[in-house]
């Protein structure tokens, strides 16, 4: 439950070490995507947000502006806004804005978890300032692990846009949906937003844009684990790739390295051959199908989703019965 400060307690220390040594000593060699977001990467990953290649966040950004109170489903009042990952409310206030037919707004509590606890201090005192009714509850938690959330008498909306689904395994997408159902209940909601599948020749430029913005960000895991693994990566020995795997329906992100080479991470010294790939990301891409099914498995039905004129990107509503 949270303490005074509104704050669920939780020691969330991330082993750097410990994973980076798991990932680059399995073959093939990995790095988890969450070690992307330290202070750096979340400032490089907000860059490619505006990158005019990365569709992702304009076009979700433009759907929720237009479809309004049209997502909620009939009925919602004095609701709980759970929002997965959410550090930044800027996609939250697109619902915490909207009022019921009694004008007065349908969402008396914003929940949001993530790990990051400045930022969820700094979205607390903004909210304080620009929704001063609002109870807002941070919770510092990976929204991946299973979840103590505060009481929520009303009605209560799951919220994970920005196709962060894409960046889980499809088993760990339907574990964490799961986990979400059971956090927020029975007769709960989820909004989800995803990226969805189409030709190559768009998804490739919006992980490899022009201005090398996603080149940094993925080299930028090798300066963190320089940083705090004890690592001693030579970046410039390492190229950014992106490719489309259509078997399995993702962009892929890797670190390729320009020659034989040994780095050490911990103490431990890895050898990485000229050419052989760190594998750093994977970032599906669905069909509203692919959705539906995933939805299902993890105990929700698809009620009603909505794409803009493109089909590049899609917002699902889902029921928990
Ligand atoms: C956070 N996530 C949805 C981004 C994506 O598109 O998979 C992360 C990202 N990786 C490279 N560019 C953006």
């Amino acid at each position: 439950m949270p303490n005074e400060s509104g704050f669920v307690p939780r020691e969330l220390r991330v082993d750097v070490v410990e994973l980076a040594i798991a990932g680059l000593t399995a073959t093939p060699k990995t790095l988890p995507a969450k070690l992307f977001y330290d202070a750096e990467g979340c400032r490089l990953f907000y860059r490619i947000t505006e990158l005019p290649e990365y569709y992702l966040t304009r076009t979700e950004t433009a759907l929720l502006r237009s479809l309004g109170r049209s997502l909620l489903p009939d009925g919602l009042h004095d609701a709980a806004l759970v929002e997965f990952g959410g550090s930044d409310e800027t996609k939250a206030r697109f619902l915490l804005d909207l009022r019921d037919g009694s004008g007065e707004p349908v969402f008396n509590t914003y929940v949001s978890v993530d790990v990051a606890e400045t930022a969820l201090t700094e979205l607390r005192q903004r909210l304080a300032v620009s929704h001063s009714y609002l109870k807002t509850v941070p919770i510092v938690a990976d929204f991946m692990a299973p979840l103590d959330l505060p009481a929520l008498d009303g009605d209560r909306l799951g919220f994970f846009p920005g196709s962060t689904i894409g960046n889980l395994d499809p088993g760990a997408a339907v574990e964490f949906l799961q986990a979400s159902r059971d956090s927020l209940g029975p007769n709960s909601w989820f909004l989800l937003g995803a990226d969805l599948r189409k030709p190559p020749e768009i998804l490739l430029p919006a992980y490899n844009d022009s201005e090398g913005e996603t080149a940094e960000f993925n080299l930028n895991l090798l300066r963190r684990l320089n940083r705090e693994a004890g690592a001693d990566f030579d970046l410039r020995q390492f190229r950014h790739q992106a490719i489309w795997n259509a078997d399995a329906g993702r962009i892929e992100m890797h670190l390729i390295s320009a020659r034989d080479q040994t780095v050490h991470v911990g103490g431990q010294a890895i050898r990485i051959a000229r050419e052989e790939s760190i594998h750093t990301e994977n970032s599906y891409k669905f069909t509203p199908r692919i959705i539906r099914d995933i939805a299902a498995a993890a105990g929700w039905d698809l009620h009603r989703s909505w794409t803009d004129a493109a089909n590049y990107f899609g917002i699902f509503l889902l029921r928990y019965a």
